[in-house]
């Protein structure tokens, strides 16, 4: 029995296939490329020392779809593939809608069709919205301020009204909080199109030279130092919550969200001072306005995660600096 992982070119999920790869399982990948690049399927196979299936699908083309279900025999999916830029879904929301929503629904309708009734979905804290105070807890109201994080309030929707449907499904929503760092190899990391959204790699870029200064969105936010505050988590720790949660979900049925985030917060200067000593590496930077949208304070509650599966983070903030910048001296333009 395989596990189908869409976006397993992703970040997230070529670290997630590694572990699923090492833990015995069978994967099959499905990415369309679209924000992702086909070396990293070479990366994955360098690393665990086996090479997954790999379909290059666009999960909105259910024909094309419909032929990963036929040739292999799934037992689950863990679902990652979706646009995820928020400036660019304010922007362009219909995109968002038709790939994130639609692909989700197409997945889904195949799911049941072969009797798949299993899924992992990458869902975000920035379900969280703007009303809730940190820690998060999974039982607090959501709301959502971009239409990308409105794709993920409806996909987790969808399984659960799904799962109410037919009692067979079992799913978990994993709300990751702010994921970065990478691989100890330096092999595979965050590759992002364009300028980076994210803090992380935009530091990186500036650290290797490929950006001249850091721009920090805000300091006069109600935090310590008047930066946002975030909750940091290694990828590596993010991709061994996804196995747990998938061994959970193959054992239970009915939808579980959880908060996958170290429940400590650190703010923009704290991360940038963070990287400056993991590396011996100055990272110049600039105060500017508040990037529109953005919340002051957002760290979780994982104490969920920790009863219920048996997760909890290994990694450190310095580990985390120390691993960006592993991944980006050693791949400096990527995996282009
Ligand atoms: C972190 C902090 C910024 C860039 C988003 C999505 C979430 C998830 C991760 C999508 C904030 C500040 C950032 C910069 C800065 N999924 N910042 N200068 O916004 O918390 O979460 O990305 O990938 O669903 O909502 O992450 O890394 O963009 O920002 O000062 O150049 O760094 O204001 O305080 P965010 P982020």
């Amino acid at each position: 029995m395989a596990i189908l992982v869409t976006g397993g070119a992703g970040y997230i999920g070529s670290h997630t296939a590694i572990e699923l790869i090492q833990a015995g399982y069978e994967v099959v990948i499905v990415d369309d490329y679209s924000n992702s690049k086909p070396a990293v399927i070479d990366r994955i196979e360098e690393l665990s020392g086996k090479r997954p299936a790999f379909h290059e699908v666009n999960i909105c083309d259910k024909d094309k779809l419909r032929e990963v279900f036929e040739a292999h025999e799934l037992e689950a999916v863990i679902h990652f593939a979706g646009f995820k830029a928020v400036g660019e879904s304010v922007l362009e929301p219909l995109k968002y809608y038709n790939n994130n929503l639609n692909g989700t629904i197409v997945l889904m309708e195949l799911m049941n069709a072969f009797d798949v009734k299993n899924i992992v979905f990458s869902s975000s804290a920035t379900v969280y919205g703007m009303n809730n105070t940190a820690p998060f807890t999974e039982d607090m109201p959501l709301s959502t301020t971009n239409p990308y994080g409105t794709t993920k309030l409806f996909i987790e929707q969808f399984i659960k009204d799904q799962a109410a449907a037919d009692k067979d499904w079992s799913a978990a929503l994993l709300r990751y909080f702010n994921p970065i760092g990478a691989h100890q190899s330096g092999r595979i990391g965050e590759d992002p199109n364009d300028i980076p959204n994210n803090l992380m790699p935009y530091i990186t870029q500036v650290a290797v030279g490929k950006r001249e200064q850091l721009s920090v969105f805000g300091s006069d936010y109600d935090t310590p130092d008047g930066t946002g505050v975030r909750d940091y988590i290694h990828v590596v720790d993010l991709a061994k919550g996804h196995l747990l949660a998938l061994e959970n979900v193959l054992k239970t049925t009915g939808v579980e969200p959880y908060n996958l985030g170290t429940g400590v917060g650190y703010s923009v200067l704290d991360v940038v001072k963070a990287f400056e000593k993991a590396n011996d590496v100055a990272i110049p930077y600039q105060l500017v306005e508040r990037r529109p949208g953005d919340i002051g304070t957002s760290y979780a509650d994982a104490t969920k995660a920790k009863a219920e599966l048996g997760w909890e983070t290994e990694f450190s903030l310095e580990d985390m600096c120390r691993d960006s910048w592993n991944w980006q001296k050693s791949n400096p333009n990527g995996y282009a």
